[in-house]
Formats: C-alpha cells, structure tokens, sequence
C-alpha cells in the first residue's frame, strides 16, 4: 500500500535529553501543529530533524531516539552541530526568513551557508530516497527544504512529489536580490505540485519563475521540456474540532480541576469584572511586529486615558531561534518597552501588561484564548498566522474579538474580523476602543461566519485538497488532450511508415527541429540535423517538406544547396528539388506599410522586442523582453491589431513569443493540404510546436499523424516533449 511522505525540518515533536534521559515535547510553529493534525496512522511517515545534534546525543542513545521518534511516525535525519549552525541558524533563517518577510536589511548573503543549506537538503533528499517507494506520495513543507524536490526528482523521475511554502513568497523585486534565487526556483520546480497559503504568493512565484528562468507559464502551470508542474493557493486550515473541545472541556472544569493558570486569570476576572483581557500570542520573532504592538497600546492608553486599569494585554512570546542575533536584539527590546511601559504606567492595582517569555502546554493555550476578550495580532509579515484562527474556534459561546492585521495571510479568509495595518497607530488605537465596546450581539454575529468557514475549511479538507490535486496532477487530468508518444505508439506508426509505399513529411523548423535562440538567425541547422535531414530527403518513397514561417532568404541560405522541399512563410512560397522559390499563394502585401509603424510603435515601448520582415508579412518577436511586460503588450498589440485589421484578408497568428501578422488565405494548413493533394501518398506525417502549426493539425486528413512539440494544448493526436525527442523520433524513421 503506498504511503504519505512528510518531510520538514521541524518534526511534531522536539526531544531533549535531561539527566541522561530523553523526552519529547511538542513543536511550535504552524507547521508542526498543522501538519499533525494530517499526520496520522501507519500510512504517513514523518521525516525531519529532532531537534537533538549528533554532538548531542551519547553513545547508544540514538537507537533510543529512533524508536522514541516511531513512536510517534517519524524518523530522524542526522545532523552535526555545523549543519544546523549553517543550515538552519544560517541560510534558513538569516537568509530566507527575513528576505522572504520583506526584511531585505536583515538578510545575510553568505556562501557558507548556502553551501551548508545545500549539504543538508541532500541529507534531507537522501533520507526520502531511502525511504520512499515508487508508489508513494512525498510532501516537502516550508523554506528550509526548497531544494529537496528537484534533489529527489532527479534520482526519481517518476516520483510524486509535492511542495508547500508555509511562509510568504516576496514579490520579485524582492527576491532577485538573493544570489542563489535561480538554484532556488529550480529545486522547487522537482514538485510536481506547489502550494502556498495565498494567490498573492502564488502570483509572486509565477512572476519570478517567468522573469528568472524565462520558462513559459500558462495561468498557472509551468511548462518545462517534459513536465508541466502545477501552482495554486490552499490556504491553511486548523484542526478545529481539537480546539473547539479542548476549550468547552476546559470551560467545564470547576475549582482545582482547573489549571494554575486558569485560576490566576479567574481570579482577576472576578477582582476586575468591567476589565478586559487583550491576548496575544506569538513566536517572538520581529515578522510578528510585538514591538510595534507594545508601542501602539501605549499609544491607545495615551489617547484614550479613560482605559488605563480597565484593560490589561498579555503578551505570550514563545522562545524562538534565539541563536540568530536579530532575535536577540528583538529579545531584548520587548524585555525593555515592556518594562519601561509597566514601570510608567502601572498602579497599587494595575499593571498594563503581563508578559510571558516561554512555552506553554496546550491547555494553558487554551486558557489564555478563552479568559481573553480580544485577540490582537499584529504581525508586519506572516505567511498565514494559525494564532488567529485557534483563538475564534475556541470562543465556544461565540463572543470575542479578533483583532487582525491586513499583512497575514489569515486576513484574506476573516474579513468579519477587525483588520488594521500594524504600521498605523491612530488607526489600531481606534480599532482597540471598537473592539472592547462592541456589543455582544456583533462580536456572536462576526464570529458565527468565522467559525463556520474554519469549521468547514479545516486542516484535514486543506491536506485533501492539496493531496488531491497532486495526484490529478501526476495522472496528467486536464493538463494535455494529445497522447503521449510512448514506446508502443511509435511501434505501430513505424509499422505503418515501413508498409507504406508514399511518404509525405511535413516538419516544422523552430521549436521542432531546433530549439529557440535569442536571435533567430542563429538557430542554424547543425551537422546532426543535415545528416538526418539528408537520410531522410534519400530515403526511397518519402517526400520531405521542410514548412516554416521563416523567410525564403533565410532557408535558401540553409537549404537550398541541399534540394529539400521548402514551404516558407507560412505557405506564401514554395521551393521543390532544388529550385529557386516560388509563390504558392497570390498574396497581396498592399496592407503592410499599414501595419508596419504600428508595430515599430510597440518595439520603441517594448525593450527586447524586434520586427522581422518577411516578403509578405510582418512578425513582432518578443521573446528577448522581460516575460511577463513582453505578455502583457501583445496582449495589448493584438487587441490594436484586431481593431485596425477590421476585415478577413489579414490575420493575426500568435506563434512562439511571436506575433505575426499576414494575409489570411496564407498558413500551413493550406499550403500542407494543397500538396497533398498533388499525389497519392498513404502515410502523412506533420509535426509542430506552436500555434502557426495547429492549421496543420486541423486541416490534413483524420489518418495523419499529427504530433505537437510540448505539453500545451493541441488538435494534434500526439506529443513529444522536446526537439531532442524529435530527433529521436525522426531517426526511427531512418533506421526501420
Ligand atoms: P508561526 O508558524 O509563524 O509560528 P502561527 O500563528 O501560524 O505562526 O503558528 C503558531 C502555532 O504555534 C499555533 O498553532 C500555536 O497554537 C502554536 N503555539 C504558539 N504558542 C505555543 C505554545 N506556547 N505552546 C505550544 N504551541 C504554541
Ligand atoms: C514557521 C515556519 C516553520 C517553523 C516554525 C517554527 O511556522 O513556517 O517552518 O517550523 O515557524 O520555527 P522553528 O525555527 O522553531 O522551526
């Protein structure tokens, strides 16, 4: 039976030893507490870090952490103090943390540890590859890992294998800063699937795909030579049910049953009854923005004075990479405003704020969500922020409010909430007076929505979704119409090419025979292509048609002296055994000095972009601009086009990062269907990659052997993945 692969950094539980002896307790973050909800049974294996060095851990132990970890469904990656000092202290989180939480000052570019980020994503990759078996599904989570994807793909083609991102994607201006940012999107590019918890991120991956690898992404797929990978949003839901009940089980504990805590703030409920409790509850990191929080309920207390000994925060600030020198500095500064503000503000019977600096065991989470009557979350940057979500499902009798700040990826889901910028002090000091005076009625009717949807997009439905989608994704649903050219489809087409007395080729150039190049004139043929080419072109009974959009000029230079037959542009001319070319169609070309400045206007705006000549037509090509501009303004040129054209003797093709435009009684259909009919062949063959090649695949007859080059859709019955395989193919052809 195939399994589920987890693979993290962080596993559910960390161990420690203490006095020689081992113990484990739970994670943090929203990683871990998500994924364990997932996580479950004999068909997931968890596989991740223990949170223990192997300088860490006495001689003999370690088979005792191995079954400690299986315990719980995991099992360990090795990792020497260095790793982690490099790995995850370094390029984990003085690299990519900050740089992708927009605190471009923070990150550090340093090649030590992305040389040891590197080291430890093979350890990662390693650890699947002996793990994993050929039917099972391996999910990679979060930033530490980017590169265990492609590290796993390439040992393991056939792998299934999905990536999430739990942090934010940043925008590409953000992130082109990062020296490695190629390596990076590469190494994510092994999945199969890639998910992140917002389509902003989404849209950010795409857009530095596009830009940085110059691949071609269709809504949301990206197109490689073989593959196409998929790319969505599945924002993260909690285990709602697990809060729910541990909130109203607590709520139902009298007297000592209740924890030390739970009496504490009880206490003060019923010594304060018109006082309120603002919670927050964070990992004290600097994304989290408590520092500015502190500063901000200062200024509330400053501007509305009326609430000072009526409202009191608790700050709970759990211990996070307190290696990393920024989070000692953070550590530091709250340390300070806080005492700074308790020290000016407090009374006989007041302090401000209570602030925590630890873990706290999951029923003291519990108690805090429930005692407080306003959650107030301000973080500057965070990729989802669970926090918010636990807090409204624990409010059984659905009163409290939540206090939300626009930059969480959380705040897309909860509009019912209060959203503030956290930057904007006047704007949170009203939103706080909002929320301790709103009445019950509004707090029940804002909660009610919010409940619902977490109820419903709970973690499980999340973890279905992306589950789901990644095997619709590897089992090719609604990605390609053609058939793949495999081993016994080509069996059969030789058979039929073998028995076949006359042979009609027609072969598109670029794209198909060759593969792209910034300039077109440098796509030359090379000397394994003429030496198929030729084979071909002597072969007893077959016919080769060379059919292209390029101009006559350009294939006389490169094929003429080798007397292939030649269709150029499009079908405006012909050349046969040899002979100068020919016009196949009567085109008039009165339009083009028409079209021509419209054109040039698009290449003086568009940077890269360049006009290509041809007797009878006029090409844009724009595959050397900046991918995502260069998109944009031929969507723009094809609508002014479109307008100007206005009647059916000109047309407009979309080709590859090309745009052309021509008389419409001119294209490959045409011109492929008109030889046809110049003979009597019984094996027809056409093969193309782009848009200018489908009027081929509609128009030759049903028995044709259509083949598209690429995964995009097609009218084409086949499809091979790249203009290596066509040679291949080709070759069949010679050697039967
Ligand atoms: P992040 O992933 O950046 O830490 P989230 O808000 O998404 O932020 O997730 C934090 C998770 O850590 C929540 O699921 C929360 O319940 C859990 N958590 C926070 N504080 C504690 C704590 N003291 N003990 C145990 N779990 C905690
Ligand atoms: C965030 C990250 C997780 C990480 C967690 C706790 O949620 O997305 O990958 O595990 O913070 O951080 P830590 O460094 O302790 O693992």
């Amino acid at each position: 039976m195939s399994k589920t692969i987890i693979i993290s950094n962080r596993l559910p539980v960390q161990l420690q030893i203490s006095d020689g002896g081992l113990s484990a307790i739970p994670s943090v973050g929203g990683l871990a507490t998500g994924m364990k909800s997932v996580h479950s049974g004999s068909e997931s294996l968890w596989i991740g870090w223990s949170g223990l060095t192997d300088e860490d851990i006495p001689d003999g132990l370690s088979e005792t952490i191995d079954s400690a970890l299986k315990q719980h469904g995991c099992s360990k990656v090795k990792l020497t103090k260095d790793d982690v000092d490099g790995f995850y202290f370094g390029f984990s989180n003085r690299t990519v943390w900050p740089l992708f939480h927009y605190f471009l000052e923070y990150s550090e570019f340093e090649l030590d540890f992305w040389n040891s980020y590197k080291a430890v994503n093979q350890k990662f990759a390693d650890a699947i590859l002996e793990e994993a078996g050929d039917d099972d599904i391996i999910w990679v989570h979060d930033y530490q890992l980017m590169l265990v994807p492609q590290m796993v793909k390439e040992k393991r083609p056939n792998a299934t294998i999905g990536f999430f991102l739990h942090i934010p994607f940043p925008s590409y201006e953000i992130f082109r800063t990062l020296p490695w940012r190629e390596e990076v999107l590469e190494g994510l590019l092994g999945a199969d699937l890639i998910g992140f918890h917002t389509y902003d991120y989404e849209r950010h991956f795409l857009s530095s795909v596009r830009r940085l690898l110059g691949l071609d992404v269709s809504f949301n797929d990206i197109y490689l030579e073989n593959r196409v990978i998929k790319v969505d949003s599945f924002p993260m839901g909690i285990d709602y049910n697990k809060f729910h009940e541990a909130a109203k089980k607590s709520s139902a504990l009298k007297g000592k049953q209740r924890s030390d805590l739970q009496i504490k703030l009880d206490e003060h409920k019923k010594s304060a009854p018109d006082t309120k409790l603002i919670v927050s509850i964070d990992r004290l990191d600097y994304s989290k923005g408590i520092a500015k929080r502190i500063n901000a309920f200062e200024y509330f207390l400053n501007k509305y004075p009326e609430y000072k000994e009526k409202v009191r925060l608790i700050i709970l600030a759990v211990p996070s990479r307190s290696n990393v020198p920024q989070y000692m500095l953070l550590k530091r500064e709250i340390d300070e405003l806080v005492g700074r503000i308790n020290g000016e503000l407090s009374t006989v019977n007041w302090t401000p704020i209570w602030y925590f600096y630890r873990s706290l065991p999951f029923e003291n989470l519990i108690d805090l969500y429930t005692s407080s009557d306003i959650a107030w979350l301000t973080p500057l940057r965070d990729g989802m922020n669970l926090v918010a979500k636990e807090y409204v499902a624990t409010r059984t009798d659905k009163t409290g409010v939540l206090i939300l700040s626009e930059m969480a990826g959380s705040a897309y889901e909860m509009n019912e909430a209060l959203l503030i910028n956290p930057n904007n002090f006047e704007e949170q000091a009203d939103t706080l007076k909002q929320a301790i005076t709103m009445p019950k009625e509004e707090q029940m009717a804002r909660n009610m929505f919010l409940q619902n949807r977490l109820k419903r997009y709970n973690v499980e439905v999340w973890a279905n979704e992306f589950m789901n989608s990644l095997k619709s994704q590897k089992q090719g649903i609604g990605t390609y119409v053609s058939q793949k050219m495999n081993n016994n489809i080509l069996e059969s087409v030789s058979v039929k090419y073998r028995s076949a007395k006359k042979r009609l080729l027609f072969l598109d150039y670029d794209g198909t025979l060759a593969g792209f190049h910034k300039d077109p004139q440098k796509a030359s043929p090379d000397d394994e292509l003429y030496q198929l080419l030729d084979q071909l072109h002597q072969q007893e009974g077959t016919t080769l048609f060379l059919i292209s959009g390029r101009d006559k000029e350009t294939f006389s230079r490169w094929f003429l002296p080798k007397k292939y037959n030649m269709i150029v542009e499009h079908g405006v001319w012909i050349s046969k055994d040899g002979e100068e070319f020919k016009l196949l169609e009567k085109v008039n070309g009165d339009w083009m000095e028409k079209i021509q400045p419209v054109l040039e206007s698009f290449v003086d705006r568009t940077p890269g972009s360049f006009i290509e000549e041809k007797n009878y037509s006029l090409a844009w090509h724009y595959r050397n601009t900046d991918p995502d501009f260069g998109n944009k303004r031929a969507t723009e040129l094809n609508t002014v086009l479109t307008s100007l054209i206005g009647n059916d003797d000109i047309s407009v093709l979309n080709g590859n990062k090309v745009m052309e435009v021509k008389s419409s009684n001119v294209n490959k259909g045409r011109a492929s269907v008109r030889i046809l009919s110049e003979d009597d062949y019984d094996f027809v063959f056409a093969i193309g990659d782009d848009w200018t090649d489908e009027f081929m695949f509609q128009e030759l007859p049903e028995s044709t052997i259509t083949v598209k080059v690429g995964l995009q859709k097609t009218q084409a019955k086949y499809h091979v993945e790249g203009t290596k395989k066509v040679r291949e193919l080709l070759k069949h052809f010679i050697n039967l």
